[in-house]
């Protein structure tokens, strides 16, 4: 019997590319999102590729009780979770004070606070097994301020310094928990957040989903806290370290602008 892991947004993208290099480890998938029929098409495919199970769950996580309703679905059906990995996030680009305040709420929801209560809830099961593995997908984003994107930004902080903290409170377990930071990735992302044809979605830096699966997983599995997929991403990582916040925060205005 393999593993069981659940993926949200496992239909599209990068939780799509984790779900199909985990299937092709023998996981089996609980896979999660809005839409029925993309996670429907998702499973169809993984099952006609692997000989694995897959599960497949149609549902809002940026509703304030879904996170909750999740947990107790898959308790219910008696699914055992050894890996999680919480993907589901999206981005809105402009100015904070023009976005809908609805829509910045439904983002906090999904990128920061249904990922902590799925970590919260799983995370405890993990424990009393002394065995499981947890990835939260923050981005390249976390590591500074986001002009013109400031909440998706202070989101993927969060989700940074939330995961990075807990991996040091779990040393002494068999559990660990990785945060995968992704720079700029060739998925419907950026339809949706608006940031198509911004400097930073330049072609030549941007990843494809799976490369960043593959990065991520190898991370995973040897249960780095943080895993930054890609030299330059890496070398961007390290390099802001260095430079002043003021200077930074102008760097990412213009990244934000268009070509
Ligand atoms: N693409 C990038 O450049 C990039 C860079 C760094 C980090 N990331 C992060 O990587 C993660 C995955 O992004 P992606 O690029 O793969 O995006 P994507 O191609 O748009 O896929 C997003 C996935 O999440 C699901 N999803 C979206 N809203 C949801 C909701 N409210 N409830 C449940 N599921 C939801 C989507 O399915 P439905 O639409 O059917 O719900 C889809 O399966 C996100 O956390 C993103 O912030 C992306």
């Amino acid at each position: 019997m393999g593993l069981t892991t659940l993926i949200t947004g496992g239909s599209k993208g990068i939780g799509y590319a984790l779900a199909d290099q985990l299937a092709q480890r023998n996981h089996n998938l609980v896979l999660v999102a809005r839409n029925q029929s993309p996670l429907q098409e998702a499973a169809d495919k993984l099952r006609s590729k692997y000989d694995i199970n897959c599960r497949v769950l149609a549902k809002d996580l940026s509703r304030q009780d879904a996170p909750r309703d999740l947990y107790e679905k898959v308790q219910a059906e008696g699914i055992k979770v050894d890996w999680l990995i919480n993907n589901a996030g999206f981005g809105g680009a402009g100015r904070f004070d023009q976005q809908s305040l609805d829509r910045q709420r439904a983002m906090v929801q999904l990128n920061a606070t249904t990922l902590m209560e799925l970590t919260h809830h799983l995370l405890q099961e993990m424990l009393q097994r002394d065995r499981g593995r947890i990835m939260n997908v923050a981005s390249t984003a976390a590591f500074q301020p986001g002009p013109n994107m400031a909440l998706y930004y202070a989101t993927k902080s969060f989700v940074l310094s939330l995961s990075d903290a807990i991996h040091q409170e779990l040393v002494d377990t068999n559990v660990t928990i990785s945060t995968l930071c992704p720079g700029p990735t060739s998925t419907n992302f950026h339809e949706r957040a608006g940031t198509s044809g911004r400097i930073i979605n330049n072609s030549f830096l941007s990843m494809s989903p799976e490369r960043v699966a593959k990065a991520g997983i190898e991370g995973l599995e040897k249960g780095k806290s943080v895993i930054v997929p890609g030299f330059m991403n890496k070398a961007g990582a390290i390099a802001i370290q260095f430079v002043p916040r003021s200077i930074l925060r102008k760097i990412v205005d213009y990244l934000h602008s268009s070509t």
